[in-house]
């Protein structure tokens, strides 16, 4: 299948209008490109829950804390677009810069609160960058839903709660991580890994997955779990810029003793240096339902 392709917002409406005034849904992956399998369950979900899907990729430069990373960013729009029309995408937008940003934006988008930790303390703009590009896109797509990766899950609740703050008509549809088979969850930013730090990278994903089960095996005390599952970073080569627990509705973070029997599950989350290559996912933790004492 062929999917059309634009690099102008005209473009996308025009091709978009008719589509809407028929009242077909529209389903939206955003993207920055380099396109991988996780990318590619996003459009694949899109595709069977929406009647058109359009997918776009830009490389926000609002996004980046750090120069050298928006630099080295991989841009690689052939064999995106391979990958989109293979996925089902109906629609390709992929804009340029001055696009997207003619002159000097006086507008930006910001949610407070969510961002103040976790990557919103070590990113500072990044998540504004992030909003206000997403606001930006929903209003060139219009789209009727909107589908977002959970490995990203801090970005998840934020755009959710934008939508919901700005009254955005737009459904969000969070789609699970797809991992590599030793658990190491996909990434744009994996393929800057040198050997021996791909060989190393699945430890995030393994101290998250022991955190995971200690909650589940009944553990009383965060702090606890959060020092036995770090023991799996404790590798040469890796630096942790965080590994905790957070509230997964407010990212905040969770500490300190855990009220038995519970029925809020923790989220678990972590970011990583190997090199010059950051690492970032997440697991969601419910606890064992334990037997009355009644
Ligand atoms: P990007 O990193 O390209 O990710 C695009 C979408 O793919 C996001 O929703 C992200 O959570 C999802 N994704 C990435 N890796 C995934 C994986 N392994 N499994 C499942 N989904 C995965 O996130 C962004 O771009 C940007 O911030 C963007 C929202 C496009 C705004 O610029």
């Amino acid at each position: 299948m062929s999917a059309a392709f634009t690099g102008t917002i005209q473009g996308a409406r025009d091709f978009l209008g008719p589509h809407r005034t028929a009242g077909r849904t529209i389903g939206f992956v955003p993207t920055m490109g380099a396109l991988h399998a996780g990318h590619r369950r996003l459009i694949e979900t899109a595709r069977a829950q929406s009647d058109v899907v359009a997918v776009s990729i830009f490389v926000n430069p609002l996004q980046f804390d750090r120069a050298a990373d928006f630099e080295r960013y991989a841009r690689q729009i052939p064999a995106d677009l391979a990958v989109c029309e293979d996925a089902g995408a109906d629609l390709v937008f992929a804009p340029s810069a001055a696009e997207m940003y003619p002159g000097q934006a006086q507008t930006f988008v910001e949610v407070i609160g969510l961002t103040d930790h976790f990557c919103g303390a070590s990113r500072p703009g990044h998540f504004r960058g992030v909003t206000t590009v997403v606001a930006k896109l929903f209003g060139i797509i219009g789209p009727t839903l909107a589908f977002f990766g959970e490995k990203d899950a801090q970005q998840l609740a934020i755009v959710k709660r934008m939508t919901r703050d700005l009254n955005f008509p737009i459904t969000m549809v969070p789609v699970p991580t797809v991992r590599e088979p030793d658990g190491l969850a996909l990434s744009s930013r994996n393929v800057r890994l040198t050997a021996e730090e791909r060989r190393v990278a699945p430890c995030l994903y393994r101290a998250l997955t022991r955190a995971h089960d200690l909650i589940q095996s009944g553990a009383v005390d965060c702090d606890e779990v959060i020092q036995a599952a770090a023991f799996e970073l404790d590798r040469p080569g890796v630096r942790v810029e965080y590994f905790a627990f957070a509230d997964p509705e407010t990212f905040e973070p969770v500490a300190g003793p855990i009220a038995p029997n519970s029925e809020k599950p923790l989220l678990a989350l972590g970011a990583i240096w190997l090199g010059e290559t950051r690492l970032i996912d997440n697991r969601l933790c419910r606890f064992r339902k334990l037997p009355s004492s009644a």
